[in-house]
């Protein structure tokens, strides 16, 4: 059969085509996205397609996740080179709603993770994951699919996710997929759009701290407290960069470690130039 793409901007053109498909009897994928898609959004396409029947890609540049000062009038709208994208990948529907359709009145009710949504990203931008949260159960509650895609690359996100979907009994399975890197490590981000030539290259400190941590734990066995160290010692010894945070936490709670476990995470935040970036590195010591 040949493959057929369709764009929707209204959720009854939306539920329309996810209730034909399901009634065919095929699973429903859904890949939340704000757009500006590169292969890490690609990739997460991919699984979506290996692991369900009709994969739905939404785009919308969430206001209510950008903080007053933050990207959101200069967020990168690529809309026509996103939608070739997803026909090229073999999506079958994309829902682009306007912010109208989305928030038809000022949002009154909002979801929060409380906690978990407090910490590293939470505490550098307030509000953000109450923003996420709020409207990825709106996207799900849309969509209705039966399995959502997110990146590990927003490690916190999709630890939230988890979280909400858990405690509000949401009937959808989440599936994190690995971040895809640039051949030099640099995490694949919309917002590398943004970088300068330079900039670029003061980015891969980001990564590059990542693996001294992982050395640090792994090869070195030292604590992560001294692998924090020495995180924190690459980042601002790099020039261009200021840093927000690196740390090595409990995979699961995000509370910073003090003894090396099998479920640890390296996360760091931090800015180049106006851009900033976040990346992250899973780390499992084996017992
Ligand atoms: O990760 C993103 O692109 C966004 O935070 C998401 C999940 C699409 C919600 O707007």
């Amino acid at each position: 059969m040949p493959h057929s793409f369709a764009t929707v901007q209204s959720i009854n053109d939306l539920r329309s085509a996810v209730r034909d498909a399901r009634q065919n009897g095929r699973t429903i994928g859904c890949v939340p996205t704000m757009g500006a898609l590169h292969d890490g959004h690609l990739s997460l396409v991919e699984a979506a397609r290996r692991e369900t029947d009709f994969v739905v890609v939404t785009i919308f540049v969430n206001p209510t996740q950008f903080g007053p000062s933050e990207d959101l009038a200069k967020y990168p709208r690529p809309l026509e080179a996103d939608l070739a994208k997803c026909r090229a990948a073999g999506v079958d529907l994309v829902f682009n709603p306007e912010v109208e359709t989305v928030y038809p009145t000022a949002n009154a009710t909002f979801v929060e993770v409380p906690g978990l949504s407090e910490v590293l990203e939470g505490a550098h931008r307030p509000g953000h994951f109450r923003g996420v949260t709020t409207i990825v159960l709106k996207l799900f509650n849309m969509v209705l699919p039966d399995v959502a895609f997110f990146g590990q690359k927003d490690y916190q996100q999709q630890l939230l996710i988890r979280h909400l979907v858990a405690d509000l009994n949401v009937p959808v399975r989440i599936r994190t997929c690995p971040t895809v890197r640039e051949p030099d490590g640099l995490a694949m981000s919309s917002r590398n759009a943004y970088l300068s030539t330079e900039g670029r290259q003061t980015a891969l400190a980001l990564s590059q701290a990542l693996k001294i941590a992982e050395q640090s734990l792994c090869d070195d066995g030292q604590s992560p407290a001294e692998a924090r160290a020495r995180m924190i010692e690459h980042l601002t010894a790099t020039p261009g960069l200021t840093l927000d945070y690196a740390t090595i936490a409990d995979s699961h709670s995000l509370e910073d470690l003090d003894e090396a476990t099998s479920e640890m995470v390296a996360l760091i935040a931090a800015r180049v130039g106006t851009t900033r970036l976040i990346d992250n590195q899973p780390i499992g010591l084996s017992s």
